[in-house]
């Protein structure tokens, strides 16, 4: 007899800092050393689609990512398995009715809908995905603040892909990380028109890990100390205030210069820490030079920890950015995703030095177009097949 085999799905949104986490107060709680903000982008463009499912023949637990089987060994993935099981066997405790989810081994299997080598950080939108699916799986009353302090356990930034829209994750205070968890600052609706282009930009060789380099950073940078006492409280409360204004001058200008503190600390780190490439900084001179052409703060770069350009700007902006890009690099993969950009032309300021435009042309692999977007959605289409198997 073939056992029942429980399923939830899921997908889940990645999110990029506009003030960046970098820095770990407990590395096994995974509490940050500054709080954070981020805008979720749409999943149309980026997102991990997963299922989770639990059944009394399942063996052991398994993930399967990409359509190939991963460890389930490292204590990120089993804290939030123990956190999630923990609170099913509570409710379970209370309602013998209800199967003992909390008892069968789970099986999860997850999708990326945008290639893995393009070096997006896929592990917000992974976690998210994961813990959004299990809690759906066991039924779990709790909410999306709850849940991504499990997230957060998994990986630091992955707590803020519980919520769409503009996101701040609190680095709280308490030893046990009871209050180090994402809220919502506005919702996507509040603030729909945030664009995003992503220019994916190939790495030579493979980056420090997010995780290692701002160890070294918190351990040996003398600026982070700063930065952290000092420039991110601030920041934080300027950066809020300026998503609840819509005030885009304010936020854009801090998005850079986060971004540019961001580099520099892990630059100021022994031995340094480097993730900006050639063409990473030549977009930065470009989008510099472009909002002091215009006069105002037409687009705002950030970078994570890989050389890829992350522009926001505004959709009444799209003409001037998307034009710009356009000329630069015409034939680039990805344009054709988005038929409603098919009509905007290709034009460069006036003023603007055209002799950079060769390098980003060939150092840009691939342009992602996306936006603001919404929080996990439930997902009728199951990756785990009645009898138990995963889809490929
Ligand atoms: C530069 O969340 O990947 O993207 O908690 O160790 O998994 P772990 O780190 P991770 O770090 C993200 C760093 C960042 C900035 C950010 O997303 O805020």
């Amino acid at each position: 007899m073939v056992e029942q085999v429980y399923t939830a799905s899921t997908t889940a949104p990645v999110n990029i800092a506009i003030l960046k986490y970098w820095g770990k107060r407990d590395t096994k709680l995974n509490l940050p050393t500054n709080s954070s903000i981020s805008v979720t982008l749409s999943q149309d463009d980026l997102r991990t689609h997963t299922t989770a499912a639990a059944s009394s023949s399942f063996t052991e637990d398994e993930l399967w990512l990409n359509g190939k089987r991963e460890s389930v060994e490292g204590p990120r993935i089993s804290a939030c398995f123990s956190e999630l099981r923990a609170l099913r066997k509570a409710l379970e405790n209370a309602d013998a009715a209800l199967p003992p989810l909390s008892t069968y081994k789970l099986r999860i299997v997850s999708e990326n809908n945008f290639p893995t080598a393009a070096g997006l950080a896929s592990s917000a939108a992974g976690f998210a995905a994961l813990v959004r699916a299990v809690a759906d799986l066991y039924e779990l009353p709790q909410d999306p603040e709850a849940l991504s302090r499990i997230a957060r356990q998994g990986s630091g930034s992955a707590c803020r892909s519980l919520f769409g829209g503009y996101v701040a994750w609190e680095m709280g205070v308490e030893a046990d990380g009871s209050d180090s968890r994402a809220v919502e600052i506005a919702p996507q609706e509040f603030w729909p028109d945030m664009k995003a282009a992503i220019l994916v930009v190939s790495a030579r060789k493979k980056e420090t890990a997010s995780t290692t380099g701002m160890q070294t950073t918190a351990k040996t940078s003398s600026l982070f100390q700063h930065r952290i006492n000092v420039v991110v409280p601030e920041r934080f409360k300027e950066m809020s205030k300026a998503i609840l204004e819509k005030d885009f001058e304010t936020l854009g200008k801090l998005t850079m210069m986060d971004s540019n503190q961001f580099h520099a600390v892990c630059l100021d780190s022994s031995p340094p820490v480097f993730y900006l490439n050639d063409v990473s900084r030549i977009v930065i001179g470009l989008i510099e030079r472009l909002n002091s052409l215009a006069g105002r703060i037409v687009a705002a770069y950030t970078f994570d920890a890989g050389p890829n350009a992350v522009l926001y700007y505004l959709e009444k902006d799209e003409p001037v950015v998307l034009g710009l890009l356009k000329a630069i690099m015409p034939s680039v993969d990805g344009w054709q995703t988005k038929p409603a950009v098919a009509s905007i032309a290709a034009a460069v300021p006036e003023g603007l030095d055209d002799g950079v435009f060769e390098a980003i042309k060939e150092g840009v692999s691939r342009i992602i177009l996306t936006r603001v977007g919404p929080g996990p959605l439930k997902s009728e289409e199951s990756l785990v097949a009645s009898d138990g198997s995963p889809v490929a």
